[in-house]
């Protein structure tokens, strides 16, 4: 949730924090901070609101120190004031501290740490943990080639219920930090003569690609030209360094107004690499490399589970619908937060799939590991190469869409659901998918980026009809089948970012309950593609328009809706079943787009969210 970035090295450590912590921003904007060792002291500026705050206090601090620590802040424990944003200096002022996660029992370790004088001005858990390890550093002796820092940090640790992405500085240890996790992501950046560590590879990817992914329960000693990684329980680990394979340019906005403009055009592109090297020679099927199960094992498998949250659990019921209607195997999905505390039985030939764009959701992570834990083999989906996610699953697809920075996803969105598509395909023709139907299933596929460019021109159009709409309060969003999530995701999108009202529900539900909302204050946008329920969304129009409401439909081109029927049209180009919910996505992403813009709303930070949830 929370950003962190620490640099050690020879430049000036503010600048190139305070970038990264702009990259970062959108895993939590409540307030930032940095703290930068010089001359003998902290110097620590703070600030509440966005990065552009904590710089322009940044500069009157004239933080010039070559190591020091920075980071921004979702609130868990503490409101949202200057003094709870972090780093968090110990009262003895000895040790500077930021911290992403919770610590469960700071109450207990507050408690000692009052009887022990030390004293707090936040209140905050980071603060507690903070001075714990100031307490331990205070007695911790000082033994030749050995790091009290790091010693001190360990002990303090294993005292720590809870999760923690940390990084820590000693008043005494100008050129070290010490940073561990358990929990919450941390990577370490080598670079020359230089040495990064950040919560996400976006804050480090200026200065290095070289990074080693942090695992749990794993802490690190980093100066301007070592590092050394070792575990709480003192083994060694010999560190694997990995490649980042995107660039900084792939985390800038270009032209864009906003970042999710920005990866809402580039869907076509994205999809492209989504798809890029996974169907067979023979054109026919889906192909992945990193599932790491036997085709045979796969034949094998009656029953499918998918978990994730949010937007990637919408992208889980649409491949819910594909799987079983190409490869006809029953599928289940569950929100991954219910699912870690549910006792649900699971059938005995279960393969277990979470989704999840970061990888690091954390209640997806717990229902990752509740699923192994019951003996289940996990795969996941997922787009940060290196995730936890990835690295506990047993395999896995990657989504390979490059960096999302907009809250708000929507490229990572569409290539879920592609790769949904795929699995189905993949699935089906293991069984009863014939040859020709696999090969057009793949031409379909093949052409969806063509399809998503011809939606993506009507951008003008949309962004006058949500104009028009802009300042209403509420909304409902109507689908059926395989559009059904569809219309959960165009509802979430409009409250994510422009905090309107809006609600999806199956097109035909809605009598049941929802149209007692309507009004001609109230507007419908339908999803209703041509096929052999359309008449029936009709019928479902009519009663909305019948009660005054009005209806912005999304249909496919050359549909015939009767005169009058619809206040606004957009259209989507006829394509195949496992296209059509990619295809769809793009209009409800737009209008949720450029009605937040009318209402001038923060599109890539919206409030109270954060990007990646990795607290529970
Ligand atoms: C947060 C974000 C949502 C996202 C969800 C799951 O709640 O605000 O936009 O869909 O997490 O994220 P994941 O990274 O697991 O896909």
């Amino acid at each position: 949730m929370c950003g962190i970035v620490g640099y050690v090295g020879k430049q000036k450590a503010a600048p190139l924090i305070l970038e990264g912590l702009k990259r970062l921003e959108y895993r939590g904007y409540d307030s930032a901070g940095v703290a930068v060792w010089q001359d003998g002291h902290f110097e620590v500026a703070k600030k509440t609101g966005r990065v552009a705050n904590l710089e322009k206090e940044a500069a009157r601090h004239k933080l010039v120190g070559s190591a020091g620590i920075g980071h921004t802040r979702w609130a868990t424990h503490g409101g949202v004031t200057d003094a709870n944003a972090h780093p968090h200096l110990s009262s003895d002022g000895q040790i500077a501290l930021i911290h992403n996660g919770v610590i469960e029992n700071y109450v207990s370790m507050k408690k000692f740490l009052l009887a022990k004088d030390y004293t707090f001005k936040s209140e905050t858990d980071t603060e507690v943990l903070c001075n714990l390890i100031a307490y331990h550093y205070a007695k911790e002796p000082a033994v030749a080639g050995e790091s009290r820092l790091l010693e001190s940090v360990r002990k303090t640790l294993r005292h720590v219920e809870g999760t923690y992405g940390i990084v820590v500085m000693a008043l005494d240890l100008p050129e070290e930090l010490v940073t561990a996790r358990k929990g919450s992501p941390l990577i370490l950046g080598l670079g020359e003569g230089e040495n990064l560590v950040a919560s996400d590879v976006a804050a480090i990817v200026s200065r290095t690609q070289n990074v080693v992914y942090l695992k749990d329960g794993e802490i690190a000693r980093l100066t301007p030209k070592n590092f050394a990684i070792s575990t709480l329980d003192e083994a060694d680990i010999t560190p694997v360094i990995d490649k980042v394979n995107w660039s900084i340019a792939d985390a800038e906005m270009g032209e864009y107004a906003h970042f999710m403009e920005k990866e809402i055009f580039e869907q076509p592109v994205a999809l492209e690499n989504a798809m890029r090297g996974r169907f067979s020679e023979d054109g026919s099927t889906a192909q992945f490399g990193g599932l790491n199960i036997t085709p045979g094992e796969f034949r094998g498998i009656e029953r499918f589970m998918f978990c994730a949250c949010g937007t990637a659990l919408h992208a889980c019921m649409v491949t819910e619908h594909l799987i079983e209607n190409f490869a006809r195997i029953p599928v289940e999905c569950d929100y991954a937060s219910e699912f870690r505390y549910r006792n649900t039985p699971l059938f005995r030939n279960t393969l277990f799939f979470v989704m999840s764009q970061s990888g690091e959701t954390i209640d997806t992570l717990a229902a990752l590991r509740e699923a192994k834990r019951k003996g289940y083999k996990v795969l996941a989906v997922n787009n940060v190469v290196g995730s936890t996610i990835a690295r506990e699953a047993d395999g896995g697809i990657y989504q390979h869409v490059g960096p999302e920075v907009g809250v708000a996803s929507t490229k990572a969105f569409t290539s879920q659901l592609l790769i949904g598509a795929m699995l189905a395909l993949y699935i089906g023709r293991m069984r009863d998918l014939s040859f020709g139907a696999g090969v057009r299933y793949v031409n379909a596929l093949k052409g969806a980026p063509d399809l998503v460019r011809q939606v993506l021109k009507q951008a003008p159009h949309i962004r006058t009809i949500a104009r028009r709409y802009a300042h209403h309060t509420d909304m409902l969003f109507l689908g059926r089948l395989s559009l059904f999530p569809i219309a959960l995701e165009g509802a979430l999108k409009l409250k994510e970012i422009s905090y309107l009202h809006a609600e999806g529900y199956p097109a035909a539900e809605m009598k049941h309950g929802p149209i007692a909302l309507i009004s001609e204050k109230c507007p419908s946008v339908f999803l209703a593609p041509k096929g052999e329920i359309f008449n029936k969304i009709v019928s479902s129009m009519q009663e909305i328009k019948a009660r005054k409401g009005p209806i912005i439909a999304i249909v496919t081109e050359g549909a015939e809706l009767p005169p009058g029927l619809a206040d606004e049209i957009i259209t989507i180009p006829e394509c195949h079943e496992a296209v059509l919910p990619i295809v769809a996505s793009i209009p409800v992403q737009l209008l949720s787009y450029y009605i937040a813009v009318e209402r001038g709303c923060d599109v890539d930070k919206p409030r109270n969210l954060a990007k990646s949830v990795t607290v529970e």
